[in-house]
């Protein structure tokens, strides 16, 4: 006799229920809809009664449905994925086809006028877990660790990459629905240990550590899929200050993360702070920062508390604890922690809101040997190094029309992270012509006696200029 939740993966998939399927039955309007937490379009779209239908309004929807046939009911309803209504059924969970194949199993989504949550709510997979999975490296490693499961859905990305996958939550629940989504997903031999921060895993070492933690900064500390408890940013802190004595040689750390902007304090110099002394290279990268109040709204929103009667006095509580933190907004990123082995770590902390390429995992090595590289190499080095430009650079020359020379020129990449630099006539030229044959000393003499470039100013102010484009990945340095 199957597994019960084998043969339930299996209907899943002869059904349809993945991601194509409910996206083609449901259509762009009502996708887009059920994203806005609406579900009458949802609902109108599956109104027939047929087994996709059903599948969709049972798992997704959260609406009682007429069991659609072999679904396995009595064995789904003693693993307690779903409840007998009468003479129909409803879901206990939230069960969604996820972008790995797989499936992720969650509490059901809360939504306007629903019951408060549960404190130990174990949130479904979202745009932040997709952030995560996007900013993740693709190398394939030994051992990974995912800090904060949830609903385990880091792990169906990492499985296939990492031999061996351990998984950590504080909340039991979360570690019983992740083996579920596991299960569903095919995904065997997950070491799941219930424990907070890295105290399941204290004196091992992993190639690869993942975390979307508990990063919401919040007075209370009410739900565990969102906060930690610890004091403000504390978590996401302690995660980074720790993660290295986790690490084995060679290993990456990556996370993301929230950090408060507080009034008289460089948020650069707060989350670099976590880095230094952590013997690593790192990277941080402010995607976006929040001011108090949107921040504020946006967490009651997504506990559903907006229209209740605590909105305010949550709203107001929560404002005046920011308030006598002095914070004057919220940031969210990414961490990336390298155990480079160098004796010279360096630490990119960079407000970078523009549009990159996915996966950033694809390139995230590349990243931090540009910003290593760039940090490494003395003026000598630099100068005796063969540089090449990147190959996706375009450039732009901008000025008024007819003008013998531009009055801007911009680098531009149109992949990896798509940045853009505004660049002298000295860079411009170098990029026009360094290939990886000759060293950069030659080139800039031949570029000085080109444009006319005083020789006082080469290569001393040239190399001020080009070791921040190595930072930024537009040269590489040739190894040819
Ligand atoms: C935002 S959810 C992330 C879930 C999932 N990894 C993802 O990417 O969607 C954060 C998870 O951290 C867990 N958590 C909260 N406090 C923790 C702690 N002190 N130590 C470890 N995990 C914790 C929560 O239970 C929750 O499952």
């Amino acid at each position: 006799m199957k597994d019960p939740l084998d043969r339930l993966r299996e209907l899943l998939l002869e059904t349809g229920y993945t991601i194509e399927g409910v996206r083609g039955r449901l259509g762009d309007v009502a996708a887009t809809a059920l994203a806005r937490e609406e579900l009458v379009p949802a609902l109108r779209a599956t109104r027939d009664g047929d087994p996709l239908g059903a599948l969709i309004r049972l798992w997704w929807l959260g609406v009682p449905v007429e069991a659609p046939p072999g679904l396995p009911v009595a064995e789904l309803e003693a693993a307690g994925l779903l409840a007998a209504e009468g003479t129909r059924i409803v879901s206990r969970v939230h069960l969604q086809p996820w972008e790995t194949g797989g499936y992720v199993v969650s509490d059901r989504k809360v939504r306007p006028g629903d019951p408060a949550l549960r404190a130990d709510h174990v949130v479904g997979a979202g745009g932040a877990s997709a952030n995560l999975a996007q900013l993740v490296s693709r190398r394939p490693v030994e051992r990974a660790l995912d800090l904060g499961t949830g609903c385990g859905v880091q792990v169906l990305h990492l499985a296939g990459r990492a031999a061996r996958i351990t998984a950590t939550d504080v909340n039991p629940r979360a570690l019983e629905l992740a083996r579920l989504s596991w299960a569903l997903s095919g995904v065997e031999g997950v070491d799941a240990r219930e424990g907070s921060l890295f105290e399941p895993v204290e004196g091992e070492r992993f190639d690869l550590v993942v975390s979307n933690p508990p990063f919401v900064i919040s007075p209370g500390g009410r739900f565990t899929y969102r906060e930690s408890g610890f004091e403000a940013d504390g978590f996401c802190r302690d995660l980074v200050r720790q993660a290295p004595r986790f690490l084995n040689p060679g290993g990456t750390c990556q996370l993301l993360a929230n950090w408060l902007h507080v009034e008289g304090e460089d948020w650069r110099d707060r989350v670099g702070g976590w880095l230094t002394q952590a013997g690593c290279d790192g990277w941080v990268v402010q995607r976006d920062v929040q001011d108090p109040a949107e921040y504020v709204e946006l967490w009651l929103r997504d506990a559903a508390e907006q229209g209740t009667g605590r909105y305010r006095e949550l709203y107001d509580d929560w404002l005046g604890w920011f308030e006598a933190m002095r914070v004057t907004g919220v940031g969210f990123g990414w961490i990336t922690l390298h155990d480079s082995g160098s004796l010279d770590p360096v630490v990119r902390v960079e407000e970078y809101g523009g549009r990159v390429e996915l996966p950033v995992g694809g390139y995230v090595e590349d990243v931090l040997g540009s910003v290593a590289a760039a940090h490494r190499l003395t003026d000598a080095e630099l100068l005796a190094a063969r540089l090449v430009v990147d190959a996706g650079v375009v450039e732009e020359r901008i000025g008024p029309p007819g003008a013998e020379d531009p009055a801007t020129i911009v680098l531009r990449q149109t992949r990896g992270l798509c940045r853009s630099a505004r660049v002298g006539t000295v860079e411009a030229a170098l990029a026009g012509v360094c290939d990886g044959e000759y060293p950069l000393a030659p080139l800039l003499t031949a570029i000085a006696d080109l444009t006319g470039e005083s020789g006082d100013e080469l290569p001393g102010k040239a190399l001020e200029r080009i070791r921040p484009l190595i930072a930024e990945g537009f040269f590489h340095i040739s190894t040819g």
